[in-house]
């Protein structure tokens, strides 16, 4: 499919519109004191900018309601449940949502498939399996294999065609695209450890992702150890990585990109550099661990459609020193750190550039990247092109509430060596959101934040003050520039994922993964939503209309 900049900016909506902005001939921004104020002030005031976001709502306040609750004039659609069906041969909407992506149908901004992501079970498992994870012994795990199957199914990701009909988003649910993929589905690899198996069975703990300039899927393969011990999986070296799926071919092979390295993948953040080079940032979501983005050696060819994808095979994985503001290639033919690393035998920790991409988290270690605060999601502002990291938290450095850092690349170079940066926004009591998480953008350059306070902790002690976890916007510019306003509010036990806007963003999918989480009996549930009255509740994808 051709692609060229306008489409990037209606078809994709934010995240990779970084390219659109760059490719206008908008200058390329300066590093230096005081960034953002002198770089997004300066390009929101350019006279041709046309933002067509307006955006007027009355912030809601905290609230431990089990609704998705909105300001007055928005109202939610429940788009897919856990359960629903798909297509006509009769697969099943996964369990636990999470990333979701829009992508239209010739063009429409009320018809087109929604992937979306299905990260984990955790203690919900119940309601998939009927294995009783609450009163299971961790030491002697006695899934069946029949269990161990609809725990498989259950996991991966989902292409669904939706429609708003009458105002009404709604699931086509026999559709020719409705597919899953899950913990079943065999990958093809891809990139330089590509040897470590003909095939792989199955994706799974897919967490958030992104969209790719030639609109196909990418998704992030996160807490995947969890999921290996319970199924009792022969080789993890098999997960960790970046899938690639193309929505639009049922029948396509979804692919996984070791050149993109192995680590509990967060999300990907695609632009194009200056250079034509394909990057795309990445986050490895654990305490302590590591920022990374991938450089593609070749360079993106708008004509060649889906054989882009070519690009995600060979490049260089950077990792992010913070210290020294540095991307450090993770290149075992040229960093003497890799060559010369040992384990406590004395014997090499790696001996090719395969060994490096398995072993992503102790090569970060060995050339001394920068240990950060559980790195979730990264998104590339649609007019500055300056890179926004969310830091969850990290209780070992006394980071409870997290923080949201903005990197500026020298130069505007997505491609180069070097960056400063500056802490866009904290969490906490004053600003009133903690635990940033998934991100993204409308296209004024307005930042939409889903908070991730993890259930165990929500509404009490010192997180008592945020209510249910929720989503906020913060501006990025102006007065307003780093203050948060809350949005929406989860229902009990829940967190907002996902968020993701139509091409004329007047809609805002969202996905409300593990309402009822921190249950203290599978008789005793702790939030009814969607449906109300003593059901049990659904993990779903919802539509939020009234933009
Ligand atoms: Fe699956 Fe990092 O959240
Ligand atoms: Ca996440
Ligand atoms: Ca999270």
């Amino acid at each position: 499919m051709d692609v060229n900049r306008r489409q990037f900016l209606t078809y994709l909506g934010a995240g990779t519109a970084a390219l659109a902005s760059m490719a206008t001939g908008i200058p390329a921004l300066a590093a230096g004191g005081n960034l953002s104020g002198k770089t997004a002030d300066h390009l929101f005031g350019l006279e041709n900018q046309k933002h067509n976001f307006n955006l007027k709502f009355k912030a809601i306040h905290p609230t431990t309601q089990d609704d998705v609750v909105l300001p007055e004039g928005f109202k939610y659609d429940v788009v897919a449940s856990y359960g629903d069906k798909i297509n006509a041969a009769g697969d099943t909407f996964g369990f636990n949502n999470d990333f979701t992506c829009f992508l239209p149908i010739d063009g429409k901004a009320d018809h087109g498939l929604l992937w979306v992501n299905h990260e984990y079970l955790g203690e919900l498992e119940h309601y998939v399996t009927g294995y009783d994870f609450l009163n299971a012994d961790p030491e002697n795990n006695t899934r069946t294999p029949d269990q161990i199957k609809k725990y498989l199914y259950a996991l991966g990701g989902s292409v669904i065609e939706i429609k708003k009909e009458n105002g009404k988003w709604k699931l086509i649910s026999d559709s020719k695209y409705g597919r899953r993929v899950s913990g079943l589905t065999k990958h093809a690899l891809t990139g330089p450890a590509a040897s470590i198996a003909k095939e792989v069975t199955g994706t799974f703990a897919n967490c958030s992702g992104g969209v790719t300039l030639w609109h196909t899927v990418l998704s992030c393969e996160e807490n995947f150890i969890d999921v290996v011990g319970d199924c009792k999986l022969p080789d993890e070296t098999h997960y960790g990585w970046v899938i690639e799926v193309d929505p639009f071919d049922p029948k396509s092979t979804p692919k996984k990109h070791t050149a993109l390295g192995r680590f509990c993948h967060e999300n990907t953040a695609m632009v194009l550099a200056p250079t034509g080079q394909l990057v795309v940032y990445m986050g490895d979501d654990a305490k302590d661990q590591y920022v990374y983005k991938y450089v593609s050696k070749g360079k993106f060819d708008p004509k060649a459609g889906k054989s882009n994808s070519k690009l995600l095979e060979e490049g260089t994985l950077y990792v992010a020193n913070f210290g020294k503001g540095k991307w450090i290639a993770l290149d075992y033919a040229t960093n003497e750190a890799l060559q010369k690393a040992t384990n406590s035998d004395g014997e090499p920790l790696f001996t090719s550039q395969a060994d490096v991409l398995v072993n992503c988290r102790e090569a970060s270690k060995a050339v001394a990247a920068t240990p950060m605060d559980r790195p979730e999601d990264l998104e590339v502002h649609p007019i500055d092109g300056s890179v926004f990291i969310a830091l969850t938290n990290n209780d070992k450095h006394g980071n409870f509430y997290g923080q949201i850092v903005r990197l500026f690349e020298k130069d505007n170079n997505h491609a180069g060596g070097e960056f400063t940066f500056e802490i866009f926004a904290a969490g906490g009591p004053q600003s009133g959101f903690a635990a940033p998480d998934n991100m993204a953008f409308d296209s004024a350059g307005n930042l939409w934040v889903v908070t991730d306070i993890s259930s165990s902790s929500m509404n009490s002690g010192i997180y008592k003050s945020f209510g249910n976890n929720g989503v906020f916007f913060i501006p990025t510019t102006g007065n307003s520039k780093g203050m948060a306003a809350q949005f929406a509010s989860a229902p009990v036990g829940a967190e907002m994922t996902g968020p993701w806007f139509t091409p004329d963003e007047k809609t805002l999918f969202l996905s409300v993964q593990h309402p009822g989480e921190n249950l203290k009996g599978y008789d005793q549930p702790t939030s009814h939503w969607p449906k109300g009255g003593s059901s049990v509740a659904l993990p779903s994808v919802i539509a939020i209309t009234g933009f």
